[in-house]
């Protein structure tokens, strides 16, 4: 009878994680989206009654403070994982590293520095301000932020992985923010943890020019020589299997809590 509230179902990991956890008709999975009437087409192929889709948007606190009454209501005042997997995903800087986007464009640098900020790191700490109260009520107490092995600093200086500046930033910001909360909840028994997907194919490189695609490429031969055994992007399927396996064997008993880990559970991201 667990309960879930995941962020970012519209689409990509997001979408899979609602798929995988409703498969199991005692689970209430509640998905937060920005435009509801799409994924309730999306879901209602599904054919499910567990399923409840809220909207909101992470830069908007006032729809996340609805979501959450309606959560309450759905649940009956508890929750028992929430999983922040929306993010912003900056694509005007994501192919150049920082130094030659400010050359190009400081204003649009700023502009994609601002808005991963605000969605990847303010957004999720008003998400989980507001839906602390529920989970402080539920039995598992689980909190999980999908985070990227692009913001490991030790990954980005020795594959000087100089893309996707402003979004690994605020992916590195937002493990800090799990910490934070880590360190101030423990105590109440509520584990909050940082995992990385790995590298998974969700549809959105069909959209991407050929340059953007030659330096996604460069990326991945880097990939390719501090993993050699990667053999190209896992599946949304995949993915969320590896991730709701870390998350099912990580607690604050053993020491997991506050942790950046990968969909291995542990540091090697690829
Ligand atoms: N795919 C990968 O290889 C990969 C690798 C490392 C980490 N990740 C992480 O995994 C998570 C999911 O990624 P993905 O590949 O599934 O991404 P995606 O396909 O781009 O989906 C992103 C989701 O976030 C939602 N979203 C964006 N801004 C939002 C906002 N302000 N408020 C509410 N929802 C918002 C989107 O909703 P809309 O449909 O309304 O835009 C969408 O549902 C992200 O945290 C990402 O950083 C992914």
């Amino acid at each position: 009878m667990s309960s879930y509230f995941v962020t970012g179902v519209s689409r990509g990991i997001g979408f899979e994680f609602l798929r995988q956890l409703s498969s199991d008709p005692a689970k209430t999975v509640i998905g937060l989206v920005r435009n509801k009437p799409a994924t309730d087409a999306k879901v209602a192929a599904l054919n499910r009654t567990n399923i409840h889709i809220l909207e909101g948007d992470l830069t908007d606190y006032e729809s996340l403070k609805r979501a959450a009454s309606a959560t309450s209501k759905i649940t009956g005042g508890s929750l028992d994982y929430l999983i922040a997997n929306a993010a912003s995903i900056p694509l005007w800087s994501y192919f150049d590293g920082m130094g030659a986007l400010g050359s190009k464009d400081p204003v649009a640098l700023e502009k994609d520095l601002l808005d991963a900020y605000k969605t990847n790191i303010i957004g999720n700490v008003h998400l989980f301000n507001l839906f602390l109260p529920l989970i402080l009520k539920g039995e598992k107490k689980k909190v999980i932020a999908i985070s990227s092995g692009m913001a490991d600093i030790e990954l980005i200086t020795k594959y000087d992985l100089e893309i996707g500046g402003p979004y690994a930033v605020s992916k590195a910001g937002a493990n800090a923010v799990v910490a934070k909360y880590s360190a101030e909840y423990a105590k109440d028994g509520v584990l909050f943890i940082s995992i990385c997907p790995g590298v998974v194919d969700t549809g959105n490189s069909g959209t991407l020019t050929e340059e953007q695609l030659q330096k996604i490429g460069v990326m991945m031969g880097k990939f390719a020589q501090y993993a050699p055994n990667f053999k190209g992007p896992a599946t949304p399927e995949e993915s969320v299997k590896a991730l709701i396996s870390v998350y099912e064997k990580a607690s604050v008993a053993g020491g997991d809590g506050g942790a950046f880990v990968s969909h291995f559970g542990n540091k090697q991201w690829l």
